[in-house]
Order: structure tokens, then sequence, then C-alpha cells
């Protein structure tokens, strides 16, 4: 109830200004005494996937704390886990301004931010600086200006330079908002983008004792056919895990009154039963031998099990967060 009057407010100032204005909050001294004070702590419901440890299966999805600066005070809304990023290797202004629009009858958002980002050195000082004990994904990708030939170069940079400070590291080759990004997901391209992010991995774990494992993200407008071609990949490169889905550019999902001209990437519960139809078929496919990652429109415990019951191992939230408040994380931990 509280939330849903703050959420009045906050959805009378601009998405973007709202967002940050919400998370600088979340960050005040003053503030972070009355969570600790008044959220009681949740039960541990410790699970184990890609060899590290969850402390539930709840987590918050790329692109809410592109550059690790509100870790600590997101994580004590319940998270399992964070994925922050996407971060690029330069830093980078993203499209445009305005570039983010609430559809609230559907539950929806639209972004078109184009990684937005300080560059993964400035995220690294931001890790270096972190207390939260639970696991912390870095999603990397491209910069605006690598030409997408030299896409797997800016990756390999990130993987990298992250390597030490990220508990998993999640390649984001379905944003809508980067030219030609989407291309990383099909044919030879993606054959060679995991061949060489997998040796990468292999050089940087002898190097440091330390596995890192690595996550593709993937977009929900694939055909079933790519689908199946992408899990069989995974397989052959032996890549850890999936994080299914990224946004869609499919409007339909949309009533003709709420389409908008507005373009770019679409989330939220228009997004809900496609990303679990991608998750049904990856689960089919993959035969248990890489962890799936369930994201897109979760907006209620229902929907949390869902996208388990279709073959997530672990999931996380954005737009059901904007949509329902931090009340819902604790509801989808508990109940689950
Ligand atoms: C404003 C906004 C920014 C996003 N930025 C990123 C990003 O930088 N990297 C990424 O991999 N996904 C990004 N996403 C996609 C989310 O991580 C998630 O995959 C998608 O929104 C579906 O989940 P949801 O329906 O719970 O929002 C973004 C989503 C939104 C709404």
């Amino acid at each position: 109830m509280f939330y849903y009057l703050i959420r009045k407010l906050l959805f009378l100032i601009e998405p973007e200004k709202a967002h940050t204005f919400i998370l600088k909050v979340l960050n005040f001294k003053i503030i972070q005494i009355i969570m600790n004070f008044f959220l009681k702590s949740l039960p541990l419901k410790k699970n184990r996937y890609m060899n590290l440890i969850f402390n539930n299966k709840i987590g918050l999805a790329a692109g809410v704390d592109k550059n690790g600066e509100y870790i600590d005070s997101l994580s004590k809304l319940g998270f399992g886990f964070i994925e922050v990023g996407t971060v690029t290797p330069l830093p980078q202004y993203g499209n445009k301004k305005p570039r983010l629009f609430r559809i609230n009858e559907k539950e929806g958002i639209i972004n078109m931010m184009g990684f937005p980002n300080l560059g993964i050195d400035n995220l690294i000082k931001n890790l270096k600086k972190s207390k939260f004990t639970g696991i912390i994904g870095v999603n990397i990708g491209k910069n605006k200006n690598t030409p997408i030939e030299n896409a797997v170069n800016d990756y390999l940079i990130c993987i990298e330079k992250i390597y030490l400070y990220a508990d998993y590291i999640a390649i984001n080759i379905s944003s809508p908002n980067t030219i030609d990004l989407k291309k990383l997901q099909y044919g030879s391209e993606l054959k060679n983008l995991l061949k060489n992010i997998k040796k990468k991995q292999i050089e940087m774990h002898k190097k440091h004792y330390k596995y890192v494992p690595i996550a593709i993200k993937i977009s929900p407008d694939l055909s079933k056919k790519e689908i199946i071609y992408i899990s069989s990949q995974l397989i052959y490169y032996n890549i850890d895990a999936v994080i299914a889905t990224n946004t869609t550019l499919d409007y339909s999902l949309l009533s003709t009154k709420q389409k908008t001209k507005k373009k770019g990437g679409l989330s939220g519960l228009p997004l809900q039963k496609k990303s679990t139809n991608v998750i049904s078929i990856l689960n089919k496919h993959l035969k248990n031998k890489v962890t799936i990652i369930g994201v897109g429109g979760i907006n209620s415990l229902n929907s949390a099990q869902e996208k388990i019951s279709s073959g997530a191992d672990l999931i996380q939230i954005y737009s059901g967060l904007i949509y329902h408040g931090p009340k819902l994380i604790r509801k989808i931990i508990k109940g689950l």
C-alpha cells in the first residue's frame, strides 16, 4: 500500500529522473538505517548453481545499477544476487534522452537507453568498495563506436579487467538498442564469440586460480530453431549459464491503443509469456547442462513460480520492481 502511494508520486516524474532519484534516496545513510531497523531478515534458501552459492533464487536484472553505485543499498531489498551493468570498455553517454517510457496500463516499460555507463574501470572501483556478500554478476557489452566485426574484442577486454571482481560475467548480445549487437546470436558470429570467450575464461582461470562462470543473455525475439541452435552451441562450448530474456521488439504484445511511436525494448508484463516460452525451449534442449536464469515480466509470486516450473534455476526482476516495489521481492523469496 505504502509503495503504491510513493509510486503515484514517482510516476509524476519523467521515468529516467524517477529511476535515478529513487536509487539516490536508497543510498542515503538515514534510509539505510531505517531499512536495517524495519526490514526483518529473510529466510536463507541456499542454492548452488554455476558452482556458486546463492542465498535465494531472486536476482536484480541488469540495467538498474549500470555502474555498481547502489549495490549495498539494493542488496537490502533481499536479492540473492545482483547483476550490474551493462558496462562497456569505455564510458559512453548512450542514446539521446528521453529514452525511457512507461506503459502504465500494461505494467510495461520501453527503453532505448543504449548502454549509458561510466566504463569498466569505474565499475571496478565501485565493486572494490561494495560490502555485499551475495553474488555479483557483471553484465558486459560493446561500445557503440566499436564496429560489430570487432565486438568480440570489447567483450574480451571487459572479461580480462573484471575477472577478479565478478562472481559471474554476463555477455549481453541481445540488447535491441545497440545497432547490430543481436547479430552475435546467430551462426558463425555466435560460434566465434563463444569460442573466444571460453578461451579467455580458461586463460584467466589458469592465471588467477579462480573460475568465473560465464552467462550469455539472449533475446526473446528468436525463433524456436534459433533457440535450439544457441542451446547446442552453449553445450558445445561449455558455457555456464544462459539468461533468458532481454527486452522484446514485438509490439504486437501491446494492444493497438497502447502501441506507441516510441522505439526500443519492451519489458514488463507484456513480455512475461514470451520469455517463459524461450525458457521452456531452452530447458528442453539444454538437458540440465547449462544453468537457466529466467527474466521477463515477473510481477507476482505466481509468475515467478511459472518461470521456475518452465525450467529457470534462478530468476531476475526489473520492471516488476518499478510497478510493485520492494515488497514483491520479499513476497517471492518467502513464497518460493
Ligand atoms: C530501463 C531498462 C534498462 C535495461 N538495461 C539493460 C542493460 O543495460 N543490460 C541488459 O542486459 N539488460 C537490460 N535491461 C533488460 C532487463 O535486464 C531485463 O532483461 C528485461 O527488462 C526483462 O525483465 P523485466 O520484464 O523484469 O523488466 C534493461 C531493462 C530496462 C527496463
